[in-house]
């Protein structure tokens, strides 16, 4: 397969399915013979963000250290997949500026039902006050403008949103 560098940059709340949409992407286009790189908030930050918190000032950091090695990737051809809450729409529409070949995809889920859904139990322990300035619960979070990509996990499949996310790669060039 052949195909331009470009972040895909997942933004939404904790259980939104931004992890899962962009594992099953990633599958996809690894069995199609792409260069590509993950990088995950979750993972990111065991690492690369290392003692970063959630106070707005470290959210912005994690985001811009994330957007700089995705940078660097882009310029060089990889198609990178981001997938990180990145609740403030200055910063992603900064680290949008910089790297350009730049897709947003809005995991567009209502808080309720990633609470419902609570994969982790971090819902639960938000409520209870265990976990202090939790997204969506006593943090903010705002919601992307103009998203390339807008999917309602609530309402559509899995795959449906892997495809809305390929076809919107396609549509703008970057395979082919
Ligand atoms: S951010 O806001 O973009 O810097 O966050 P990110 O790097 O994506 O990290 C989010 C994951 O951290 C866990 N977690 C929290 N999320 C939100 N708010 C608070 N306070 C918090 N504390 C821990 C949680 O597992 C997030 O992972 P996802 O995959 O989003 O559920
Ligand atoms: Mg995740």
């Amino acid at each position: 397969m052949q195909h331009r560098g470009v972040t895909v940059w997942f933004t939404g709340l904790s259980g939104s399915g931004k992890t899962t949409i962009s594992q099953a992407l990633e599958a996809k286009l690894r069995a199609a013979g792409a260069k590509l790189e993950v990088l995950d908030g979750d993972i990111v930050r065991t690492n690369l963000t290392k003692g970063l918190g959630f106070s707005k000032e470290d959210r912005d950091e994690n985001i811009r250290r994330i957007g700089f090695v995705s940078h660097l990737l882009t310029r060089n051809g990889v198609i990178v997949l981001v997938s990180a809450i990145s609740p403030y729409r200055e910063v992603r529409d900064q680290v949008r500026a910089r790297i350009g070949d730049f897709v947003e995809v809005y995991a567009n889920t209502p808080v309720e039902v990633c609470e419902q859904r609570d994969v982790k139990g971090l819902y639960k322990k938000a409520r209870s006050g265990e976990i202090k300035n939790f997204t969506g619960i006593s943090d903010p979070y705002e919601e992307p403008l103009n998203p390339e990509v807008n999917c309602e996990t609530a309402n559509e499949t899995l795959d449906e949103s892997v495809n809305k996310v390929m076809s919107k790669l396609e549509e703008l060039g970057y395979l082919s």
